[in-house]
């Protein structure tokens, strides 16, 4: 574990520097509130937001279980009435010509929507589709087999790499260290498409840290927050423990 020089970290404030670093320079994990840990951030020092909130959407767990256990965080209030205040965070913690990705659900995409351009260019979706069944209602509706993420961007910004349309197909993982993990190829593919190597990505809801092992392997700074503290403990032994993947080929 390497820690942070004095030159590397004159950007974050003071708590922000009480905590390790590890492996890449000037990257952060937090056991907070992003609500509140987010004002402890910089202006103008990240590159890259890419963030999977809670959707508000009073999502339970264990469906087919009959369980009605909400997630935490996402009893359709919590989070709701924080997103204005979320997104004027976001626009003073952003350089110019940088970008965001949120994944969302389409029920609550359009009040995130219109949230997102009060401050930002809200460019598009793009569908993750994912494949496979999908849980819920089996007989009554269609599977969801895609999830929805918000593409804007903080001025003008410039995708990297090929052009891409706006569906991606990508296997989904295995739930082995959350309950909605998120594949690292798909975060990656992001990260690669907004940043160059060395730049700062911000995850304020990293669940199990997916943002995180996908900055290491690609050689990106990180700071990440997460509020429950087994969710915390799983990301930081996760990121930690993470041996890159170097990519020989893209
Ligand atoms: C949808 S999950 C993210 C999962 C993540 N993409 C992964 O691959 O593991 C959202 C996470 O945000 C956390 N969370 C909810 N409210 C929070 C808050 N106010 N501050 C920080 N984390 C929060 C939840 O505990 C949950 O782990």
């Amino acid at each position: 574990m390497i820690r942070i020089t004095e030159d590397e970290i004159k950007n974050v404030k003071p708590a922000l520097q009480q905590t390790p670093c590890y492996v890449q320079p000037f990257s952060r994990l937090l056991n907070k509130d992003c609500f509140l840990a987010i004002k402890e951030i910089e202006d103008n020092s990240i590159d890259l937001i890419v963030t999977d909130p809670p959707y508000g959407i009073n999502f339970t767990k264990g469906y087919k279980s009959g369980s009605t256990e909400l997630v935490h965080g996402d009893d359709g209030f919590s989070v709701m009435v924080f997103v204005d205040e979320l997104m004027r965070e976001f626009k003073r913690i952003l350089k110019p010509e940088s970008a965001i990705y949120i994944f969302t659900r389409f029920d609550v995409m359009p009040y995130w929507w219109l949230k997102i351009k009060n401050h930002f260019d809200a460019k598009n979706q793009i569908v993750w589709f994912k494949g496979g069944g999908g849980m819920g209602d089996l007989s009554g509706n269609f599977s969801f087999n895609y999830e929805s993420i918000m593409f804007a961007t903080n001025g003008k910004h410039k995708i990297r790499g090929k052009r891409d349309g706006s569906v991606w197909q990508i296997g989904k993982c295995k739930q082995e260290f959350h309950e909605t993990q998120k594949p690292v190829e798909l975060i990656e593919k992001i990260i690669k498409h907004s940043t160059d190597e060395g730049m700062v990505v911000f995850d304020p809801f990293m669940g199990s840290g997916t943002t995180g092992v996908a900055c290491k392997n690609l050689n990106r700074s990180f700071i990440g927050i997460e509020m429950i503290k087994s969710n915390y403990d799983t990301a930081e032994k996760r990121i930690v423990s993470h041996t890159p993947q170097i990519m020989v080929f893209e």
